[in-house]
């Protein structure tokens, strides 16, 4: 709902009241956008929906309705139609008043939470020694996003990064690098191991091939969790080794992350399976200790367990995810957890989840959210792989994004018979293929599986980065052409709104309230893209030369209301691009 919706509800709230007794005031208007501009802005329902219980014809109550109705100052003379709409047009002096008052708010009118809440987002969360792949790039886009309109809205936002640094792969890691690097367990200094995932792969062979080695490695683990010092030390080199890598596409992407990986929680697990003990939870079943779950049945139609300790006494994945629950609810306060991850961990979350609900660990004022998405495909439909058909490497993906806008670029300059500097080239395509491949991915309803393709992303038509750091690049340029300072603009210059390109630009400005409220509850950033793009076009319309109206060439006082709409449209975009991680460019 938007602010003039949200003063709207209050305007039928008194009417209700006045025209059937104080006890209809709380009955819900049922506003909604009209279908059809010719019909106006809103249409209430509420007449049609009260009919029964009152006993009266629809229409008839929709009269009475409209005649306590105030909204002289907001709307036209509302208008009863069919069998008992009540159709809202919004004044053009309404709608001035509001561009007016947003023009000289950063915030653009968008208002902030009224109860600011702690919130955790649980993103990116690759594990150690082994690649970042495409999901963990969809994990970190989607979760900045998501923490970024968290953080504009004025929540408290904790980004936590739950790195795979524990488990047993470490034992297999630790034995190895003994092998090859004798030295780097003895030396203080940082070691450069090189490339992890390759290290991970020949470790893996000599894990498989080698029963000594294996037995070797089985001990390595019992030495990490009992904290032998150099096994540490050497566990340390990883992780160190990794964060290094990872940073390297954090820094790419302009994402800011603290780690917390799951060994933060390694002290906190016994007294999750002690506690799930004492509330009578726990099972034992096969050897291992588990907690029975409902609603999950194997083949056979049994109820599933979840496992919380194995029967060799070590703990997995979801005891780590119990552990961080109870640690982020009771010691950093969290109202709201989401988790970013693909859909295919659904069960998971779902499952562990259940079980704290059912050892009473979640508070009614706190929420958990598992925000699941879909996979990434290459262009023939299937897995995204190489050529080769080996893992796509982020870094590789990320710099062949910037290649391929740096060809664009260059190629489009030729054709302009353009000359920049190096300087501006290397700024545009960093920007433009940084910002495709996270507009490509936001773009997106983010439980679909999407195809990965360049082309698509890089091209200046459709929803794509490009065509959005494109528009509003445009409009800078008419202050450019016009010598005009937006900023000087004045906080008083007025709007005045005449043409219907300019009316249906206004409207649609004033809605990047809604729009951001909605994708605070649902969490799903493609709304945004989706406004955004829809605004690109309003304005386009707007700035067409032959459905639009003049700008620069207008006269006053609307040449400068005209700028005034410009001046919104580019300042909307830039904040909302802002909230999906991308940067504008001045000119491109
Ligand atoms: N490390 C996991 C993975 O790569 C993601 C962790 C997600 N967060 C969590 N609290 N389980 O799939």
């Amino acid at each position: 709902m938007n602010a003039t919706q949200e003063k709207l509800k209050l305007k039928f709230a008194q009417a209700l009241a006045a025209a059937f007794g104080t006890e209809y005031a709380g009955v819900d208007p049922i506003l909604v956008a009209a279908s059809n501009p010719k019909f106006g802005d809103y249409q209430a329902n509420v007449a049609l929906s009260l009919s029964k219980k009152l006993g009266q014809q629809p229409r008839a109550i929709a009269s009475a309705i409209v005649e306590k109705l105030d909204i002289s100052d907001i709307c036209e003379q509302p208008e009863i139609a069919g069998p008992g709409f009540i159709n809202l047009k919004l004044q053009t002096a309404y709608l001035e008043a509001q561009l007016n008052a947003i023009q000289a708010d950063a915030r653009l009118g968008v208002p902030a939470a009224k109860t600011p809440k702690r919130e955790i987002v649980d993103f990116s969360s690759p594990n150690i020694a082994k690649e970042m792949h495409v999901g963990h790039l969809r994990s970190t886009i989607i979760g900045d996003s998501i923490a970024r309109i968290l953080e504009f809205q004025g929540h408290d936002v904790l980004r936590l990064n739950h790195v795979g640094d524990w488990g047993t792969q470490f034992g297999m890691l630790i034995t190895y690098l003994r092998e090859v690097y004798p030295e780097a367990l003895t030396t203080a200094n940082a070691l450069d191991i090189g490339d992890l995932v390759s290290f991970y792969r020949k470790a893996k062979q000599r894990f498989d091939e080698d029963e000594v080695f294996q037995e070797t490695a089985r001990q390595e683990v019992v030495r990490l969790q009992a904290g032998a010092t150099d096994t540490l030390h050497a566990w340390k080199l990883l992780c160190e080794q990794s964060r290094r890598e990872f940073q390297v596409i954090y820094d790419l992407l302009n994402v800011q992350v603290t780690e917390r990986g799951e060994s933060f929680y390694n002290p906190l697990l016994p007294t999750v399976v002690e506690d799930l003990q004492s509330s009578g939870l726990l099972e034992e079943n096969q050897g291992a200790q588990v907690v029975f779950l409902d609603g999950f049945t194997n083949r056979e139609g049994e109820p599933l367990p979840l496992i919380v300790q194995k029967s060799d006494g070590g703990y997995n994945y979801a005891t780590t995810d119990l552990a961080a629950l109870r640690y982020r609810i009771q010691q950093d306060e969290a109202k709201r957890i989401i988790y970013v991850t693909d859909a295919g961990q659904g069960n998971h979350f779902a499952q562990f989840f259940q079980v704290a609900g059912k050892a009473g660990w979640i508070p009614d004022d706190v929420e958990l959210v598992h925000v699941p998405f879909g996979l990434v495909l290459g262009e023939d439909g299937k897995k995204f792989k190489t050529r080769s058909g080996d893992t796509v490497r982020l870094r590789d993906l990320l710099d062949e994004a910037v290649i391929r806008a740096r060809a664009d670029l260059a190629a489009r300059l030729q054709e302009e018979e353009r000359t920049e500097t190096a300087e501006f080239i290397n700024e545009v395509s960093q920007v433009v293929g940084i910002s495709a491949v996270k507009y490509a991915d936001l773009s997106q309803n983010r439980t679909s599986n999407y195809i990965f393709s360049y082309d698509k992303m890089l091209d200046l038509k459709g929803n794509t980065a490009p065509y959005m750091l494109y528009a509003y690049a445009r409009i800078q340029g008419i202050s450019r052409k016009g010598g005009i300072n937006f900023q000087e603009l004045g906080d008083h210059a007025q709007v005045f709104l005449q043409h219907e390109t300019e009316l249906a630009l206004a409207k649609y400005l004033l809605q990047l309230d809604e729009v951001i409220n909605a994708v605070e509850q649902d969490l799903l950033p493609n709304r945004l893209c989706e406004y955004l793009y829809e605004l690109s076009k309003k304005f386009n319309q707007f700035y067409d030369r032959n459905q639009g109206v003049r700008v620069l060439e207008a006269e006053e006082p609307f040449r400068t209301s005209r700028l005034v709409l410009c001046d919104l449209t580019a300042k909307t975009l830039r904040l909302g691009l802002s909230l999906l991680g991308i940067q504008v460019v001045e000119r491109m």
